[in-house]
């Protein structure tokens, strides 16, 4: 039976890295719901929607088509068609996609594509890792394996700024940081879908621990875990059929 893996986290805790590399051993396909809430900011802001209007923000998405495709591990974005994974990282997204992502009617539409896209996999018999700020929380509360990966900020703010120096991107460190905590607020404020960690999600550090420690913790807790719901799902069909 296809299973579930959720992860949640704050910006820069490492759970874009993790999940690709947890997806490539296990062979589960990943989703970053990231790019869903970007993908809808990039049409906001290319159509000059005003950011006060929230109904406008909302039916946006009932006029624009995004999918999310994932060929070997290699997730893309399309919206109406049109490939727009690098566009999404732009700054200035980063900047709009935390006001529009606390919106309520785009984040339950935005919660019912990440449902769609998950069950269309487990459908196929795919097992999933899906990334964000609410799946263990609001998306897929009942996943098999729920994980909360955090860090302190300083650590996530000296990680984003060798991912911007990578890419070209000229930011000062003071500057990153108060972006990252600025993010944290937003994120852990939000009226729905705010980032917290579910009671029953286990809690993982990455601010010590280099990658691979951290990809081997999570694939530990992923084969404990869905080894026990397996021995549950048994136990349970034994007593049925007695
Ligand atoms: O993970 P990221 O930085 O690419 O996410 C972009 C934005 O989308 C970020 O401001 C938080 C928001 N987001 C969200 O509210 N819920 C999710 N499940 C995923 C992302």
């Amino acid at each position: 039976m296809s299973y579930i893996v959720a992860i949640d986290g704050p910006a820069g805790a490492g759970k874009g890295t993790i999940t690709k590399l947890v997806a490539k051993d296990l062979g589960l396909v990943s989703i970053d719901t990231g790019m869903l809430y970007r993908c809808h900011a990039l049409a906001i802001l290319r159509n000059n929607i005003n950011l006060s209007n929230d109904k406008e923000i909302e039916d946006m998405l009932d006029k624009i088509k995004i999918e999310l495709k994932n060929n070997n591990n290699k997730q893309t974005v399309f919206l109406n068609g049109e490939d727009v994974t690098s566009e999404i990282r732009m700054p200035e997204i980063s900047k709009v996609v935390s006001k529009t992502s606390s919106i309520l009617g785009v984040r339950e539409k935005i919660t019912n594509l990440e449902r769609k896209i998950g069950y269309e996999w487990l459908k196929q018999g795919k097992n999933i890792i899906m990334e964000g700020r609410d799946i263990t929380t609001v998306v897929f509360p009942e996943a098999d394996v729920k994980i909360y990966l955090d860090a302190t900020p300083i650590e996530r703010a000296k990680r984003r700024c060798r991912q911007n120096k990578r890419n070209g991107i000229n930011q000062s460190f003071n500057e990153v940081l108060q972006s990252i905590m600025e993010r944290d607020k937003n994120d852990m404020n939000k009226k729905v879908g705010a980032l917290k960690k579910a009671p029953d999600a286990i809690y993982v550090d990455s601010s010590k621990s280099n990658v691979n420690k951290i990809k081997q913790k999570i694939i530990k807790i992923i084969r404990q875990k869905t080894k026990e719901n397996k021995n549950e799902n048994i136990k349970k069909d034994i007593k049925s059929n007695s």
